[in-house]
C-alpha cells in the first residue's frame, strides 16, 4: 500500500508527479504530498484526502520543478492527517516511504538520544532522521541512503530528495515494489508501471536490497555492499487504455465488464491445444509437481474464496485432498509441514504481506513445491515460488476483485485438470470436455454480464438495508462468502455468508422481513438440499433473492424473487454465479453514493500485515 513516484526532468515534474499518484491512489487514498526542489529551496506540499486536493494546492502554490518526489497514503503508524502525510523532513531532506519499518521505534529513540525531533506519528520520519545523521557524517546523499537502509528491517520502497544536491534524487526498495522510468526527457521512479506510462515505456525492475541514483540522463544502482549492479531495461507492453476508464464511471463496472476478455487472455494457452500440460505451470512444473499427494491453498481476501473453490475442484475431479488456509493465521500456526504437499499462493498484486510471509514460512519449514497464482509477473510473490501461473487480467484499479477473481478460478481449473492428469485420474473424453468448457467461458460469462439491468433493479431495494446474508452449498458456497465480501467492501452493508445447511444452527434466528437472504442456486446435486434450506427462510417470512440456473424450478412467489442464470454450467459455474453478485453489490453501492474503486479505509494491495 501506499504509492510513489519520483522525477527528474528537463520540463516540469509536477503535473508528472500528480498524475503518477493518480494511477497509484488505488494504492492508497487518506493522503498525499510531494517535496520538490525550486529555485535551489526545497519545498514540501501535502494535503489530507484524496490527490485531487494536493493536485488543488500545488495549483495554488505554483508548484514546479525540475526535480521532485511524490507519494498516496494509507496510513499505517499514525492517524491519516496533514501532519502524517509524507514526505517527511529532516534539514534539507525529504522522504517517502511504502512499507513498515519494524525496527523503528529503536531507530527513533536513538535518534532522539542523539537530538532529532519527531513531529510526526510515522516510522518513516525515522528513515529520514537516519538518513540525515549519515548524512551529516560526511556520507553524500547515494551512500547515506545505503548506509541507512542497511539498518532497516520491514518492508521499504523509499524516494529520498535533498536540497544540497538538486541534481539527483535516490531511491530504495526491499520487500515493496518499485521500478525506474527510463524517458526521453529524465530518469522516473514508481511503485507500478501504470504511474510512469505518462513518460516512458522503458522500465527496470528494481531488486530487493537495490539503491539506486536518478540524474537527468543516467542511472546507478548498487548493492546494500555498495558493489555496482546493471539491472535490464524492459519494454512495458501495458496499454494506456488497460488503465483508463474509458465509456465506464467506475474501474469496478469496467473490470466486471472486461471479465470475458480477462478470462480469454488467461485462457489463451489452451486455445487450439487438445490437452493440459504441467508446463502451463513454468519450465520445472513435472518436478515440482510430479508425486504431489496434498495441496494447501494460502491467500487472503477474493484470493482465499478462490482457494476455497478450488478445493472443492481439487478433490472431486483431481482426488488430490486440498486444505485452504487464510494466509495470516496459517504464517503463525503451528503446523505440520509435509515435503510431498504443494503450496499454492493465491494473489493478484502479488504483494500482500500476509501471504508472502506466509509461502515463506512454509518454503522455511521444508516445503519445496510451491506454485504462485498471481496477475503481476515481477512480484514478490511470483519470485518466491518455485512456480508460476500468471492470471492475464490486465491491471486491475477498483479495490475490490472482480476480473482477477475470476481469472484465479481459471487458473485453478487448469491446476486440477493437470494434476488429475498426472495422478492418471482425467481419460481423454473428460479432458476434451473440460477444456471446451473452459475454452466457452468467456462467452458464457458475457451472457450473465446481460442480466445487469435486472440486478441493477434489484440492488434498489439492497441499498436500505442494513444487513444481508448470502447463502450457497457446495462449490458454490464461497461464491456466496465473495458476494458477501464485495456487499460489505463497497456498500458498507453488513453482510454474512453461510453454508445453507448450517443456516438452522444459528444464523436463522436473524431471519426476519428486514433481512434478504441471497441464495447462489446452481443446478446441481445440491439444489433440492438448497431450495429445503430456502423454504426454512421462507417459513420465517425472510425475503429471498435467488440467483438460479435454467431448469431449477424454483418458482417466483411472494417474497421469492429469482433471477434467472442461464443453464448450469458444471465444474465452472462458480465463475459465472460471481458474476451477478458483483454486479449487485456494484449497484447497491452506486445507489448508496458510496466510493466505489476507493472504498472507506481499505487498500488493494495490502503490504502490511
Ligand atoms: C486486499 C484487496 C482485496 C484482495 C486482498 C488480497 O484486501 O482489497 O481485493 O482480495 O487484499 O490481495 P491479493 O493481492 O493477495 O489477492
Amino acid at each position: 500500500m501506499c504509492g510513489i513516484v519520483t522525477a527528474i526532468s528537463t520540463a516540469d515534474i509536477v503535473p508528472v508527479l500528480l498524475e503518477g499518484l493518480r494511477k497509484l491512489e488505488y494504492r492508497g487514498y487518506d493522503s498525499a504530498g510531494l517535496a520538490i526542489v525550486s529555485n535551489g529551496r526545497l519545498a514540501r506540499l501535502r494535503a489530507a484526502g484524496r490527490v485531487a486536493e494536493l493536485a488543488a494546492l500545488a495549483e495554488r502554490e505554483h508548484a514546479s520543478a525540475r526535480i521532485g518526489i511524490a507519494h498516496t497514503r494509507w496510513a499505517t503508524h499514525g492517524v491519516p492527517s496533514e501532519r502524517n502525510a509524507h514526505p517527511h523532513i529532516s534539514g534539507g531532506l525529504a522522504v517517502v516511504h511504502n512499507g513498515i519499518i519494524e525496527n523503528f521505534e529503536a531507530i527513533k529513540s536513538a535518534l532522539q538520544a542523539r537530538g532529532y525531533v519527531f513531529e510526526s506519528d510515522t516510522d518513516t520520519e525515522a528513515i529520514a532522521h537516519l538518513i540525515h545523521s549519515k548524512l551529516a557524517a560526511g556520507a553524500d546523499l547515494f551512500e547515506a541512503v545505503r548506509l541507512a537502509t542497511n539498518e532497516l528491517h520491514g518492508a521499504y520502497a523509499i524516494a529520498v530528495l535533498a536540497e544540497a544536491e538538486p541534481e539527483r534524487a535516490v531511491v530504495a526498495r526491499s520487500g515493496a515494489p518499485l521500478l525506474l522510468g527510463v524517458g526521453e526527457h529524465g530518469m522516473y521512479a514508481a511503485s507500478d508501471t501504470a504511474a510512469l506510462l505518462q513518460v516512458t515505456r522503458q522500465v527496470i525492475y528494481l531488486e530487493d536490497g537495490d539503491v539506486a541514483e536518478l540524474r537527468l540522463a543516467s542511472h546507478r544502482i548498487v548493492r546494500p555492499d555498495g558493489s555496482s549492479v546493471e539491472r535490464e531495461i524492459h519494454l512495458s507492453s501495458l496499454s494506456a487504455d488497460a488503465v483508463e476508464l474509458g465509456q465506464f464511471r467506475h474501474y469496478m463496472q469496467k473490470e466486471i465488464f472486461e471479465q470475458p476478455q480477462a478470462l480469454a487472455q488467461t485462457l489463451e494457452i489452451i486455445t487450439g491445444g487438445g490437452s493440459v500440460a504441467p508446463q502451463l505451470f513454468g519450465a520445472r512444473a513435472l518436478e515440482v509437481l510430479g508425486g504431489v499427494q496434498r495441496v494447501l491453498v494460502l491467500a487472503c481476501g477474493t484470493s482465499y474464496h478462490a482457494g476455497l473453490v478450488a478445493r472443492y475442484w481439487l478433490e472431486s475431479v483431481a482426488k488430490v485432498p486440498c486444505s485452504v488456509e487464510i494466509a495470516s493465521e496459517y504464517r503463525y500456526r503451528d503446523s505440520v509441514p509435509d515435503p510431498d504437499t504443494l503450496v499454492v499462493v493465491i494473489s493478484q498484486s502479488g504483494e500482500t504481506a500476509d501471504t508472502l510471509a506466509a509461502l515463506k514460512h512454509a518454503i522455511a519449514q521444508g516445503m519445496q513445491r510451491t506454485l504462485a497464482i498471481c496477475n503481476v509477473p515481477e512480484s514478490a510473490i511470483v519470485r518466491e515460488a518455485s512456480l508460476r501461473f500468471i492470471t492475464r487480467a490486465g491491471p486491475e484499479i477498483g479495490v475490490a476483485s472482480t476480473k482477477a477473481f475470476t481469472t484465479q478460478l481459471a487458473a485453478l481449473a487448469l491446476l486440477t485438470l493437470t494434476l488429475a492428469k498426472l495422478a492418471g485420474r482425467l481419460p481423454e473424453e473428460q479432458e476434451a470436455r473440460h477444456l471446451q468448457n473452459l475454452r466457452h467461458l468467456p462467452v458464457a460469462v458475457q451472457k450473465v454480464l446481460e442480466l445487469e439491468p435486472e440486478i441493477e433493479r434489484w440492488a434498489q431495494r439492497f441499498a436500505a438495508k442494513q444487513h444481508a446474508l448470502f447463502l450457497g452449498r457446495g462449490r458454490h458456497w464461497p461464491i456466496a462468502m465473495e458476494g458477501a465480501l464485495k456487499l460489505k467492501e463497497i456498500s458498507y452493508i453488513h453482510a454474512e455468508a453461510y453454508a445453507a445447511g448450517e443456516l438452522k444452527h444459528g444464523p436463522l434466528a436473524l431471519v426476519d422481513r428486514d433481512m434478504p437472504v441471497i441464495a447462489v442456486a446452481p443446478a446441481d446435486e445440491l439444489l433440492e438440499k438448497l431450495k429445503s434450506n430456502l423454504q426454512e427462510v421462507r417459513a420465517r417470512g425472510g425475503e429471498l433473492y435467488v440467483f438460479a440456473d435454467a431448469g431449477s424450478e424454483i418458482p417466483e412467489s411472494e417474497g421469492v424473487h429469482i433471477l434467472h442464470m442461464p443453464e448450469h454450467y458444471g465444474m465452472l459455474s462458480p465463475v459465472l454465479h460471481v458474476v451477478p453478485l458483483q454486479l449487485l453489490s456494484y449497484h447497491a453501492a452506486l445507489v448508496k453514493g458510496t466510493d466505489v474503486d476507493k472504498p472507506r479505509n481499505l487498500a488493494k494491495s495490502v503490504t502490511v500485515e
